[in-house]
């Protein structure tokens, strides 16, 4: 069952009811501000840091269901009758109810009573504020009285203390009105010099500032007092729980429509120039006026959503698909390349399942949001892999997240994770082949952001590789540390006290457990490692990398294979994990892809074999689960890993990120078929039938299908920020389609389906625009390629100095 549509054409995804599965969200915001926002107008804002600088309060873990949100209340003053046109919160009868969500926008429409009004929500490009632009029409024969009524509930900065610190915060709270602007200023007549306002382009009738004013004592947001009586306190109070809410009044004759625009925005002032004047609380608005005043004219509204639309326009237009498979298409052309921006922007942060406080930037994720994004804001991405190797350890180690505000490393969320340096090289990589900027590896770079300790960036990359040298096991692989890629496999954590994180409890310094995948990453990061001082002349170091590669390989050949497939891992006693000798978690799926993208076993036939079995035990027709069979109970030595229930999370579900993995592995074994079904069977377009069972949005991954041993077989949970984004785009447009960025230049090297005739692609690549016309003449998959007519050597397009190229490629 579905519950909306696809509207390619205009790059949305249009919900036809307001009641789906779970909210269903999109982000507004792609640069410093940022908002979430459900299909209903759920959701909060934040600038830059969800955790330490959030405008808008939310309740996780909320009755009814994402209850809090940028709510518009509309109240017919004939007889006193009020919905919301978002449905929630009053949850009304809506009539023609649609949410479109857009790339960083959404608007959400309806009728009520004769009464459509429709609201688009957006943050305006290089600003640091949300426009909700709303739009009231009287469809009925009379003329009507309507009151507006807007709210938001501000947060009193920073979100942990917010919610947890009430003895202060309930007397801190401070705000200001000014016509009809309303800040929020709470702790601005200390230490902070930022504040938040909420506008409205319309004279008030009336405003609150109080929470408990606007809804009345022991009363939700879906019935409000003031709403209820038409009619605002002016509540101006300091303390409690400040909101903002608008009242204005609006007549309109039949036919007849009218614009409300308001904005939500943040705000900083110089802190010599925080106050109006001298000795006085009152802000000084000097500054911030003329963006409210700017933002207001419906005119400026009308030209920056015009704006974003067409950076979205150039954004996409970095890679274009025109495949005969529709759910490829719209992925790949829309909603992919559109969550690995939400990605790389937000890393793990926040989401509907990640609350904005526990994590910020991960060092592990956000080398890999990197992967699917760096080609069209390279800019940025060059930017990212600073911070991050700028958040490194002198040892080569990582901080395993940095908070995005301070950019500074922060180990509250763990650390001593073995396999995160591997990744700032994967990212680097990745950054070169797609620019050829060589410069970034002399940027100078510091480490844990001490000045005074800069290194060159090639030699952060360098202790990388060092750091995993220096913590190897007693079969030659690499020491496993609290955990690999898999968070949850702890093989030196031994918990046992109740609630205790296995990300952060005191871990034992394991000098046994060893990581087969961790071998893998290091083959493929050394090898990337040894290309690039091969390319900027730096022959021995060059030669020493590959040395270390070809040796990792080998040991993960030797120690690493358990026959039919490659092992997972050794435990803290030595004994194998992911065997065909262990009871449970005979065969996990993360060293299956990774080694075969590492190089390891392909000439020695492991890699088919290692393929055929993830087919045979781990591949379902939900996708691939992580492991089988799962964990039945609590393995102290296994830790995290056995606390899930059969079929959940780690423990045997659907893993999302690490099926693009063999994906990958397959179409570097030449095998289109099996790469694009396993592709699709995750792919969210596809699974857009079965809304009902996949239950999360249909056009965004999510980090975990629930497995064969669950008992919800199929459901999805943890949308939207997951590394399932950037791996599926890789997957799909680097190995399948085979469109691959590569240090010499773009390579074309497709893995199709046999019943792909071919397809066609535009590529953006180092200035050039290629135009790439596949066709299939035979069954196989080799190149032959020829540029602007003319018959070219290998697989990689050659230059020609003009900056649009023809590209057709034959497979035969
Ligand atoms: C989750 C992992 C996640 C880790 C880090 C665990 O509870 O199962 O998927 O990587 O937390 O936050
Ligand atoms: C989610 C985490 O964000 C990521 O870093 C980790 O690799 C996976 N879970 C697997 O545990």
């Amino acid at each position: 069952m579905r519950y909306g549509f696809f509207d390619d054409q205009q790059r949305e995804y249009v919900i036809q009811r307001p009641d789906t599965p779970l909210p269903w969200i999109n982000y507004l915001g792609m640069e410093n501000y940022f908002g979430l926002i459900s299909n209903t107008a759920g959701g909060y804002s934040f600038y830059q840091d969800a955790r330490l600088r959030r405008l808008t309060r939310y309740r996780y873990n909320n009755v009814p269901l994402d209850m809090g949100g940028r709510y518009i209340y509309l109240r017919d003053d004939a007889d006193g009758t009020y919905w919301s046109p978002t449905w929630m919160p009053t949850r009304d009868d809506l009539a023609e109810y649609t949410c479109r969500h857009g790339m960083g926008y959404t608007r959400i429409g309806s009728a009520y009573h004769d009464i459509r009004a429709d609201i688009c929500y957006f943050v305006p490009l290089g600003e640091t504020l949300e426009i909700w632009d709303l739009t009231l029409e009287n469809q009925s024969p009379s003329s009507r009285s309507l009151s507006v009524f807007s709210s938001v509930e501000f947060c009193l900065w920073e979100a942990v203390d917010d919610a947890t610190n009430f003895q202060r915060n309930l007397n801190i709270g401070e705000v200001e009105v000014e016509g009809s602007v309303i800040y929020h200023k709470t702790e601005y007549r200390e230490r902070r010099n930022h504040f938040a306002y909420f506008a409205c382009s319309e004279p008030l009738a009336g405003y609150e500032t109080q929470r408990e004013a606007f809804l009345g004592p022991y009363r939700g947001w879906e019935n409000p007092l003031a709403v209820e009586m038409g009619e605002c306190s002016n509540s101006l109070r300091v303390g409690w729980s400040p909101v903002g809410v608008h009242h204005i009044r609006i007549s309109l004759m039949p036919g007849e429509k009218q614009r409300v625009i308001f904005l939500l925005g943040y705000h900083e002032n110089p802190t010599a120039e925080k106050f109006y004047t001298r000795g006085t609380q009152t802000l000084n608005k000097r500054t911030v006026a003329p963006i409210i005043n700017s933002y207001l004219q419906s005119g400026v509204v009308d030209q920056t959503f015009c704006d974003l639309r067409n950076v979205w326009d150039d954004l996409l237009g970095g890679l274009q698909v025109e495949s005969p498979n529709e759910h490829v298409n719209r992925m790949v052309n829309i909603w992919n390349a559109y969550q690995t921006m939400v990605t790389f922007n937000l890393s793990r942060s926040a989401s509907y399942f990640e609350s904005g406080i526990g994590r910020g930037m991960g060092f592990r994720d956000s080398n890999q949001d990197l992967l699917g994004f760096v080609h069209m804001v390279p800019e940025r991405a060059r930017q990212r892999i600073l911070d991050l190797a700028a958040t490194q350890l002198k040892n080569g180690g990582a901080y395993h997240q940095y908070q995005p505000l301070t950019k500074r490393g922060n180990d509250a969320v763990g650390g001593n994770f073995n396999d995160d340096p591997a990744w700032l090289v994967l990212s680097a990589a990745a950054y070169l082949k797609e620019t050829a900027d060589w410069g970034i590896l002399d940027e100078l770079v510091p480490y844990e952001n001490q000045p005074g300790t800069e290194t060159r960036l090639l030699e952060h990359l360098e202790r990388c590789i060092q750091y995993i040298l220096d913590r190897i096991g007693p079969h030659g692989l690499p020491l496993m540390g609290r955990a690999d890629w898999n968070d949850c496999l702890n093989l030196n954590t031994f918990s046992a006290t109740p609630g205790e994180s296995f990300q952060t409890t005191t871990n034992r310094d394991g000098r046994v457990a060893e990581s087969v995948v961790i071998g893998a990453l290091f083959t493929l990061a050394a090898h990337e490692l040894a290309q690039i001082t091969a390319i900027i002349g730096q022959d021995e170091k060059s030669m020493r990398l590959q040395g270390l590669a070809d040796g990792m390989a080998a040991t993960v050949r030797r120690f690493g294979w358990d026959g039919t497939w490659f092992l997972r891992a050794y435990d803290h006693f030595g004994n194998p994990v992911g065997s065909k000798s262990c009871e449970e978690g005979k065969i996990f799926i993360e060293p299956q892809g990774l080694c075969v993208m590492a190089g390891i076993g392909i000439k020695e036939s492991l890699a088919e074999k290692a393929l055929k079995s993830v087919e045979r035990h781990l591949a379902t027709d939900h996708g691939i689960l992580l492991l089988q069979p799962p964990y039945q109970s609590y393995h102290l030595h296994l830790g995290e890993i056995s606390s899930y229930p059969p079929g959940y999370k780690e423990n045997a579900s659907v893993f999302c990120h690490t099926n693009p993995w063999v994906m990958i592995a397959e179409a570097i074994l030449g095998h289109g078929e099996q790469a694009l079904d396993y592709y699709l069977r995750i792919n969210p377009s596809k699974r857009e039938v079965m809304s009902d069972l996949h239950r999360c949005e249909p056009y965004v991954y999510a980090q975990m299908i629930a497995g064969k041993d669950a008992d919800h077989f199929g459901e999805a949970k943890n949308s939207w920020l997951t590394g399932t984004a950037s791996w599926n785009y890789v997957a799909i447009t680097q190995w399948i389609l085979g469109i691959r960025p590569d240090y010499q230049g773009l390579r074309l090297e497709p893995v199709i389906p046999l019943d792909w005739d071919g397809y066609r692609a535009v590529r953006k690549f180092r200035g050039v625009t290629y135009e790439i016309e596949v066709r299939r003449i035979g069954s196989g998959n080799q190149v032959s390629i020829s540029v602007d007519g003319e018959a070219v050597q290998g697989s990689i397009i050659p230059e020609t100095g003009n900056d649009h190229v023809k590209v057709v490629a034959a497979l035969e």
